[in-house]
């Protein structure tokens, strides 16, 4: 993480509902430029809304969002475009279209954007591969990929537009130790060579412990407590506590975790 603590997105007073369930309600919370924030609480506890107005893809009821300076709370849905080019998103469970080539679905964002110079494509489209360590596979199809390589074609696709910020819905959902430690790799290269800000909503704390410079824990639709990862193992908070305890006991993260099988594969 760089050291001069600018703030890339600022949520402020960012509240969410619908028909009468209230999933936000008054989130405020700074994510830095070159960090990278991992996102914990329990289910249902509104992440994945919150995430979603990140880059425009939901709307506030109330409050708002600002990125990079520019309040996007209102902005038109054209301008929402150049948002989405700079915070991008890896959605829940990959949402890759099965009967494209994995080299098409990188290249779909590009194709969204208006880009048809085809050399251009394939270039970017390649880099995007090589970053997510898979060069050369454009021609597979999803359904030949492991769950593992699966995360992997929709993370490239997420950064083939070379976001300024990437947000990640649980990358490690399904997914064995081994195979989310190389997601993880993947995630810190991108912050450190690619200086790139990563959003990570995730219930694995090995990965949490291993990926995040800061961590904000989401409980009633609020931010109920943010800070380090050591700060996280060492409070006393007893909401903190059972949530940590929770989660090692039920998957046993604090070891080095008994490997799980891949069934998303
Ligand atoms: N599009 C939607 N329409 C209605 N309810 C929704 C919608 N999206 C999310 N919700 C509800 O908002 C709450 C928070 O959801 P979500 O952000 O997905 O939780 P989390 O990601 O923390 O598990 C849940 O009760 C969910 O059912
Ligand atoms: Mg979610």
């Amino acid at each position: 993480m760089s050291n001069d603590r600018e703030i890339f997105i600022e949520v402020r007073n960012l509240h969410q509902r619908f028909g009468r369930h209230r999933v936000l309600r008054g989130v405020n919370l700074e994510i830095y430029r070159g960090e990278t924030l991992c996102i914990l609480g329990g289910s249902g506890g509104g992440k994945s809304v919150l995430i979603k107005h990140l880059c425009g893809l939901m709307r506030p009821w109330k409050g708002s969002v600002v990125v990079e300076g520019e309040d996007i709370t209102d902005l038109p849905e054209r301008a929402l475009g150049t948002v989405r080019r700079k915070v991008s998103m890896m959605f829940q469970g990959g949402a890759l279209f099965d009967s494209f080539t994995v080299g098409q679905n990188i290249a779909f964002p590009l194709r969204e954007a208006g880009l048809r110079d085809q050399k251009e494509i394939n270039a970017r489209v390649s880099r995007a591969l090589e970053i997510v360590r898979m060069p050369g596979q454009e021609k597979k199809m999803p359904a030949d990929l492991s769950g593992g390589m699966r995360k992997r074609v929709a993370l490239a696709r997420a950064v083939v537009e070379m976001p300024l910020c990437v947000l990640y819905d649980e990358p490690h959902a399904g997914l064995d130790p081994i195979t989310s430690d190389s997601i993880d790799h993947l995630i810190k290269d991108l912050e450190i060579d690619h200086k790139i800000t990563n959003v990570v909503i995730t219930h694995e704390l090995r990965s949490v412990f291993r990926i995040a410079d800061r961590i904000a824990f989401m409980k009633e639709g609020v931010i109920y407590w943010s800070g380090t990862a050591e700060e996280l193992a060492a409070s006393k908070d007893p909401e903190l506590v059972n949530f940590v305890q929770g989660r090692a006991e039920n998957r046993g993260e604090w070891d080095q975790g008994t490997p799980r099988i891949d069934t998303s594969e």
